[in-house]
């Protein structure tokens, strides 16, 4: 088989952060033509570039031209979450009869909680990068230790996580970890897409799909009350493809403590599989993305906290709505939730979780 590029990793200097960590950016050319600058600092996807339906390639993600930019405005652009992924009420948990006090970082609706790992959470960490190739797909590993005690943590949770890029214009994230002592563990990627490409305007016009015949509510605060609630005949049911701007700004309580889509959905698939959790498509050019998991929750977020007032990587600002980000994951509070599936890890057990985000166009 013929492929379109050549698959290469190259790896070059990207900056260094203000305590004065050097950064590299790995360039990942995949065979059948999609391109990725991933940096080691947060695994942060800088740039992702896909073709459109003329074969015309841009870059369809939010991020920023460097480590300061990531430094100063903090919205996850392109990052690994962890140790939790989304929001632990009150910044508390229990477990095994110990109370556990994180940092709370986040106070949506004035309800305090910690939010993606907290005040330095696995974004903010320099990570050991190392290129992968098995000849056909190209990659990067991360790895790391977030020690005992991080952000109030517990156990010494060693992470690897792998990006790779198939011939098939496939980003396959494997998620491995192990620890010394039982912890929550919930890893994602932040990655914002925005299929008109990164400062093109608001996301409202993309058709949003995901799999998902239920939600989990949230109150105030866009904490999780602890349900699964049907979607049918809500905003929310995505069952189908709908314009994500259609109904957002339907008369739903949801919506308003959301500030429009800012919720976690119940995939349908619960047993673990990698099966297909949401599709994305952008119809002035073609851009196609099926969104596969082996997760069973799915964090649809379309950037109700972003502004006009942030330049993007071409100088030019980033909208309101301007990216949207599709994040698998464990429920949130799922450590609060006997009801929700575990995201405890115990020592001896391996976490392990598959997304992959497949692009083409129709
Ligand atoms: C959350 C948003 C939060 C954002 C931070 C998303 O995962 O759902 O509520 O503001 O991350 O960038």
């Amino acid at each position: 088989m013929r492929y379109a590029c050549e698959p290469s990793v190259v790896i070059k200097p990207f900056g260094q952060t203000k305590d004065g960590q050097r950064v590299q950016q790995y360039t990942l050319t995949g065979a059948g033509g999609v391109v990725m600058d991933v940096i080691d600092y947060g695994g942060k996807v800088v740039r992702l570039f896909t073709p459109d339906r003329n074969g015309v390639k841009a870059d369809v993600t939010l991020g920023f031209n460097d480590v300061a930019g990531y430094e100063i405005h903090d919205p996850y652009f392109g990052s690994l979450i962890g140790r939790y992924g989304n929001r632990i009420a009150n910044g508390k948990f229990v477990l095994d009869g110990k109370t556990y006090v994180l940092p709370v970082n986040n106070e949506p609706g004035g309800k305090p909680c910690s939010l993606h790992g907290g005040t330095k959470g696995f974004d903010a960490y320099v990570w050991n990068g190392e290129p992968l190739s098995d000849g056909k797909s190209v990659g990067v590993q991360f790895k790391m230790r977030s020690p005992d005690g991080d952000q109030g943590y517990p156990g010494n949770l060693d992470v690897i996580v792998r990006y790779w890029l198939t011939p098939e214009n496939v980003w396959r994230i494997e998620y491995e970890a192990v620890t010394d002592k039982a912890t929550p563990v919930n890893l994602t990627q932040h990655v914002y897409f925005n299929f008109k490409g990164e400062a093109e305007g608001a996301i409202l016009d993309h058709e949003l799909t995901i799999s998902a015949d239920r939600m989990t509510p949230g109150n105030v605060g866009l904490i999780t009350v602890g349900k699964r609630i049907p979607v049918k005949g809500t905003p929310f049911d995505f069952t189908v493809p709908w314009q994500i701007g259609a109904r957002i700004e339907a008369d739903d309580e949801q919506l308003r403590f959301g500030g429009g889509y800012d919720h976690n959905w119940v995939l349908n698939n619960q047993d673990g599989r990698l099966a297909p959790a949401a599709a994305l498509y952008e119809k002035s050019t073609g851009r196609f993305m099926e969104v596969w998991t082996t997760e069973p929750g799915l964090q649809f977020y379309c950037g109700n906290f972003l502004t006009d007032k942030v330049p993007g990587k071409r100088g030019k600002n980033l909208a309101y709505r301007g990216g949207l980000a599709l994040e698998t994951q464990h429920y949130p509070d799922s450590p609060n939730q006997p009801d929700f599936p575990s995201a405890i890890l115990r020592p001896g057990a391996v976490y392990k979780s598959v997304t992959e985000y497949r692009f083409s166009v129709k």
